[in-house]
């Protein structure tokens, strides 16, 4: 496991799937219910931007966050949800005692998860890197509501739906560092659902190679219940860049959920993208005829 998350903390990838967290997290609440918010694969939890990222050989990574928060941060024309996810690292930054203008901390998915979650709803934080994992519980250590587990995400699945409460949103974000993970998604996704049925689900993946997607997507539909893709690209399909986009899968999406996301998709690709090419879509995934 050499995957750091501190290196492309607060990148396009990042903004993209946590603008989509935290209009997934505000459809759940929209309900009185309480909730089970199950990050798979957490992180550290926040990030330090300063920090530089160091490469094996010694030298300076260049930060991405430039290229990814960087070009919203101090924007004023931007949807309301944006504008909500942006003031939510702004509180962030604040918590770590930043309370200027200057962008110094990003928060990961468990903050973001934390800073909205209502006294009903609960969180639980897995983390396989014991390092990451102590960071974690470290930091949510005086929070109430939330759980840090030091283990594999995919195991936690089984462990902990269905809940108590009946309703969960369950973020599954790998590092895609090894060529079984879609395999492992969807053997996890396949888990969860058949204790909880009706969980919301959302997999996040990178944009290589077109035929890999469709065909990550086609072995989500055979899970056979409904799923919506979201997909930011920064450049177009013939780049020379590996990674020219991702995606959130979203199994039993929240009601309009879908129109939210159209909403604020083709903001995120118009300033995020680096090439020309680059673009957004959001789509029902349907059996081929
Ligand atoms: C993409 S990062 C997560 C970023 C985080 N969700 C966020 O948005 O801020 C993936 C994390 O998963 C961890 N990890 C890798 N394999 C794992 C596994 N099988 N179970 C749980 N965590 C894992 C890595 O150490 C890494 O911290």
């Amino acid at each position: 496991m050499n995957y750091r998350h501190h290196y492309h903390a607060g990148n396009y990838a990042d903004v993209f799937k946590h603008v989509l967290l935290l209009q997934l997290i505000r459809a759940m609440q929209r309900k009185e219910k309480g909730f089970l918010y199950l990050d798979t694969h957490a992180g550290r939890g926040g990030y330090d931007l300063a920090v530089p990222s160091i490469l094996p050989d010694g030298r300076t990574r260049e930060p991405e966050h430039p290229a990814g928060i960087g070009r919203l941060w101090g924007a004023t024309d931007l949807p309301v949800p944006i504008n909500d996810y942006l003031a939510l690292v702004r509180r962030f930054n604040e918590r770590r005692g930043e309370p200027g203008e200057e962008l110094k901390f990003y928060p990961g998915s468990p903050w973001i998860a934390k800073l909205l979650l209502r006294p009903q709803d609960r969180m639980v934080l897995c983390e396989l890197r014991p390092d990451d994992a102590e960071a974690l519980d470290f930091d949510f250590a005086r929070e109430t509501g939330v759980k840090v587990l030091t283990m594999d995400g995919y195991t936690a699945l089984k462990a902990q739906l269905p809940p108590l409460e009946k309703r969960a949103l369950v973020l599954i974000d790998p590092p895609f560092e090894t060529k079984v993970e879609f395999a492992d998604i969807q053997r996890g996704v396949t888990d969860a659902l058949r204790r909880l049925p009706g969980a919301v689900v959302a997999v996040w993946y990178p944009i290589t190679e077109r035929a890999r997607t469709e065909e990550f997507h086609r072995t989500l539909l055979e899970l056979a219940v409904p799923a919506l893709f979201a997909e930011l690209s920064i450049a177009g399909e013939s780049s020379l860049l590996r990674m020219k986009g991702c995606g959130l899968l979203i199994l039993n999406p929240p009601w309009q959920i879908d129109r939210e996301i159209r909403a604020v998709l083709p903001v995120l690709a118009e300033r995020l993208k680096v090439e020309a090419g680059g673009s957004a879509g959001c789509g029902w995934l349907v059996p081929e005829q």
